[in-house]
């Protein structure tokens, strides 16, 4: 067929099935090969396997491109992020509604203006891919033309990538409220770009603070009339925040029960943080297959508290490991976990690095509903993968040489790498970025 072909030749690392909790991945969840062939045909992964047992049947004459000393993974997801937090990462010293009132807010009003929308969206998916993230759930702020923004940029670079326009119509600033327009500009929106290329659209009611019940409502409505519509707002991060919830919900039983009310559950939704539950709100977060970003350096950097990952398997509540920027410190998917290995430590529940890498690809792609497309090292998903240089840095190279397990070395890369260690990031079937050498 008219496609190009593309023959990789590297270690490939894919998840199959979530490893489970043990030393040793279940059998079966992993593929690896050690010296591997990835093939692509145009956007997708036509081959994985031996090198030794797919060569035969490359066709005369094909050029492989031979990474022997990298290792390739599926490329990572980022479950929630806010791109038009980017310039405020790392503002000092203030807990969620402090650092909303006097950080981010400020900040999202600069989103009135399309060429700074533009320019961010860009700078912000040039980070992402830096860091090895192929996929986001992105917020934008309240500014339809933020999302618009992001579309294109995405569009432009053949990226899967999901987003929305936050709905906010009370307790914010002016200049941020969106009042009875923010739904009519979310529609429009869904209109012209949900399912479009690798795009879908994420209807982003902020939180439940700055939402009417109106406003919630509608948000829910839009969702009976599109299930392939995807839902992302925030879930008790903070204890200032449940207080408040409390005060403007009297009539609700907690803080789950208003987004119930609103019909904002469901399997395609994501609840970011998630860290103030009980067990009861964490089985109905179950029952309805809705997911919860886990977002370690966030919950850090802010002093939000930590994630419960025993309590959330306990009572089967499906978790999603995501950056949180602005309010995260670190945009790269290695930096995401370790953070979550030492909020697990804290909490005396230690991460695998089994369970990191399968959760920061294939767990993070299943929770999103977009695992018949990306997630895997599998023939016929999308080609969205990173290279990874264990040799990155002097550090790093030291560190892997000791190693004599491939658990060892996912392990020294999930504390020890960062952006210098993604070698390149493909995503379409196309090398999209390559590290200055
Ligand atoms: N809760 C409501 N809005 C936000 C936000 O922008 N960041 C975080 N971390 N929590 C929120
Ligand atoms: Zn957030």
């Amino acid at each position: 067929n008219s496609f190009t072909d593309t023959f990789i030749r590297a270690e490939l690392i894919s998840f199959v099935h979530d490893p489970g909790n043990g030393d040793t991945p279940k059998a079966g969840s992993l593929e690896h090969y050690g010296d591997g062939l990835l093939w692509l045909k145009g956007q997708h992964i036509h081959a994985v396997g031996h090198f030794a047992e797919l060569s035969p049947s490359l066709p005369k004459g094909a050029e492989v491109l031979d990474y022997h000393d990298k290792l390739i993974m599926p490329g990572f997801i980022d479950t929630h992020v806010h791109y038009v937090q980017l310039d405020i990462m790392a503002s000092y010293g203030r807990q969620l509604l402090d650092w909303l009132n006097d950080y981010t807010f400020p900040e999202e009003c600069r989103f009135a203006n399309h060429a700074h929308a533009e320019a961010l969206s860009n700078a912000f998916l040039d980070e992402m891919l830096r860091a090895g993230t192929t996929t986001a759930q992105v917020f934008g702020s309240s500014h339809p033309g933020s999302v618009d923004a992001f579309f294109t940029a995405c569009q432009k670079r053949q990226l899967r990538m999901l987003v929305g326009k936050v709905l906010m119509d009370r307790n914010a600033p002016e200049a941020l409220m969106d009042g009875a327009s923010g739904i009519a500009d979310s529609e429009r929106l869904i209109e012209d770009w949900h399912g479009k290329q690798r795009l879908g659209y994420s209807v982003t009611p902020r939180f439940a603070p700055t939402s009417t019940k109106i406003q919630m409502d509608a948000a829910g409505a839009l969702l009976r009339n599109d299930p392939s519509l995807w839902l992302q707002t925030h879930l008790a991060e903070n204890s200032g925040e449940l207080d408040w919830v409390a005060e403007l919900f009297p009539g609700s039983r907690d803080y789950l029960a208003v987004y119930e009310e609103a019909g904002l559950v469901g399997p395609r939704s994501t609840f970011a943080h998630g860290i103030h539950l009980d067990n009861g709100m964490r089985k109905r977060l179950a029952d309805r297959g809705a997911n919860i970003a886990f977002c370690p350096s966030s919950n850090l950097f802010l002093g939000s508290g930590l994630f419960d990952r025993e309590a959330a398997k306990e009572t089967g509540m499906a978790f999603t490991y995501a950056s949180d920027i602005g309010a995260g410190t670190d945009l790269s998917g290695f930096g995401t976990l370790k953070a979550a290995y030492q909020v697990g430590q804290l909490g005396g529940q230690p991460l695998t690095a089994w369970q990191g890498f399968y959760g920061l690809t294939m767990g993070n792609a299943k929770a999103l509903s977009l695992d018949s497309h990306i997630g895997q090292l599998a023939p016929t998903l999308e080609a969205d993968f990173v290279v990874i240089d264990t040799q990155a840095t002097s550090l790093l190279s030291r560190r892997i040489s000791h190693c004599t397990t491939l658990g060892e070395r996912l392990f020294a890369l999930m504390m020890l790498a960062d952006d210098r260690a993604i070698y390149e990031t493909w995503a379409g079937g196309i090398c999209q970025h390559r590290r200055d050498v």
